[in-house]
């Protein structure tokens, strides 16, 4: 089995991941850093040398590369179902699970992360709830199309392992 967390940046996909990860006995991948690893660079030099477009076609071909291992928790980057037609293939390869969260809860997660995060860095508070407010509607079309939805804040791992085990 595969499982996907998807979600906007900060919602707690890479963390959530570990720990379901290690409840399942299965392998947890942060698909940022198989692209860091992958490509042996970061993710910030990966925006700069390449540009966003640049970046989305990298995490693309990781994304492949990742959904053909199994048993397996996999830790999507913010964008990742947002672009090239990467929903469709979370959605016929695994379990998608949309962390979500509200743009102000977002916010106060992020405000001290941001400088890693090329799309967030250099704003300030209210800039950050503005562009997230922004963002989040548009992406929330592609995070709806998760297979489940869950409400982020305080998640709790057993009620994940439910949903997992009650699916099979
Ligand atoms: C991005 C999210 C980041 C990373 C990149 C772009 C996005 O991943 O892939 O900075 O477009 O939302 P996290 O969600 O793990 O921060």
């Amino acid at each position: 089995m595969r499982i996907y967390l998807i979600g906007y940046m900060g919602c707690g996909k890479s963390s959530v991941a570990k720990k379901l990860a290690a409840r399942l006995a299965y392998s947890c991948i942060d698909l940022d850093k198989f692209i860091e690893e992958q490509e042996g660079e970061s993710i910030s030099q990966l925006f700069e040398k390449q540009g966003e477009e640049g970046f989305r076609k990298i995490e693309s071909v990781c994304l492949n590369t990742v959904s053909k291992l199994d048993n397996v928790v996999i830790a999507t980057g913010g964008g990742t179902p947002c672009f090239e037609n990467n929903i469709e293939l979370i959605n016929s390869t695994g379990i998608s699970i949309y962390l979500k969260m509200n743009p102000i809860d977002l916010v106060n997660r992020l405000i001290d992360a941001k400088t890693e995060r090329p799309l967030l860095k250099g704003k300030n508070k209210n800039e950050l709830l503005e562009y997230i407010t922004v963002q989040l509607e548009k992406r929330s079309i592609y995070y709806e199309l998760a297979k489940y939805t869950m409400p982020a804040k305080g998640i709790k791992v057993d009620a994940l392992v439910e949903i997992i085990q009650n699916k099979n």
